[in-house]
């Protein structure tokens, strides 16, 4: 298998993951990489309209634990159909989220579901990426940042301050314990400073 590259961006709502991982792709792509950028819930036609299931409706339209079973179908079929093929080829892999949020908003935000998280990670996915961009803000900077994007995946976001500050520190807490794989990144900057950065690090 040649070898490719599995990347990932992880943060809270608003730290600016979609726009980062869009500059690093258009980045490497201008270098003659063969980059596939995608993202999470979604990246595949079936992941997608799972997708739809989760980030539309009422906060309370599932529970923690049938989120985790959608978000972790939704990535299997994303890294059935989309990520593994492109690694296979030795393409760089650049995904928005991948399974460090379920960790995070499914695992610690409704009770303590981490081990069923990682149980299911193990059984169905069982791959980490090689490198993850964690984008740190203040969750007030990310809320504005979200809720200036017009649409209706708002079923996060809607969840308020309090939830975004517990993600932020689930997040922290999930960097320090994998250093080897994360790198912290601040993303209280300009768009091209945290490009920059991150150029630098990959
Ligand atoms: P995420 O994917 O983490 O939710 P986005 O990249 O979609 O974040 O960014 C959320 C909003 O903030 C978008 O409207 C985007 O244009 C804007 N944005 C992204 N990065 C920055 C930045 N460094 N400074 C100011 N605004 C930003
Ligand atoms: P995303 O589109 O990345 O939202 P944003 O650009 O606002 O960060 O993700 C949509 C929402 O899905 C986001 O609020 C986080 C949530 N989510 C989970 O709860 N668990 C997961 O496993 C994933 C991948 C996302």
């Amino acid at each position: 298998m040649k070898p490719g590259l599995f990347v990932s961006f992880e943060g809270i709502d608003g730290s600016g993951k979609s726009t980062q991982a869009r500059l690093l792709a258009d980045n490497l792509q201008a270098r003659g990489r063969d980059v596939v950028l995608t993202r999470e819930p979604g990246g595949s036609p079936g992941a997608e309209d799972i997708r739809r299931l989760v980030l539309e409706g009422s906060t309370d339209r599932w529970s923690a634990e049938t989120e985790i079973l959608l978000f972790t179908a939704a990535r299997r079929d994303h890294l059935e159909k989309t990520i593994r093929p492109a690694l296979a080829r030795g393409a760089v892999v650049i995904t928005d989220r991948f399974a460090d949020s379920t960790r995070v908003y499914q695992g610690i935000t409704r009770g303590d579901l981490r081990g069923m998280v990682d149980d299911l990670h193990r059984l169905m996915i069982g791959i980490e990426p090689d490198r993850t961009f964690l984008i740190d803000i203040d969750p007030a900077l990310g809320l504005s940042r979200a809720r200036s994007r017009a649409g209706t995946e708002l079923r996060f976001e809607d969840m308020g301050l309090a939830m975004q500050t517990s993600m932020r520190t689930g997040f922290l807490a999930l960097a320090k314990a994998n250093p080897d794989r994360f790198r912290l990144v601040d993303g209280a900057r300009t768009a091209q400073a945290v490009a920059a950065e991150i150029a630098a690090l990959i």
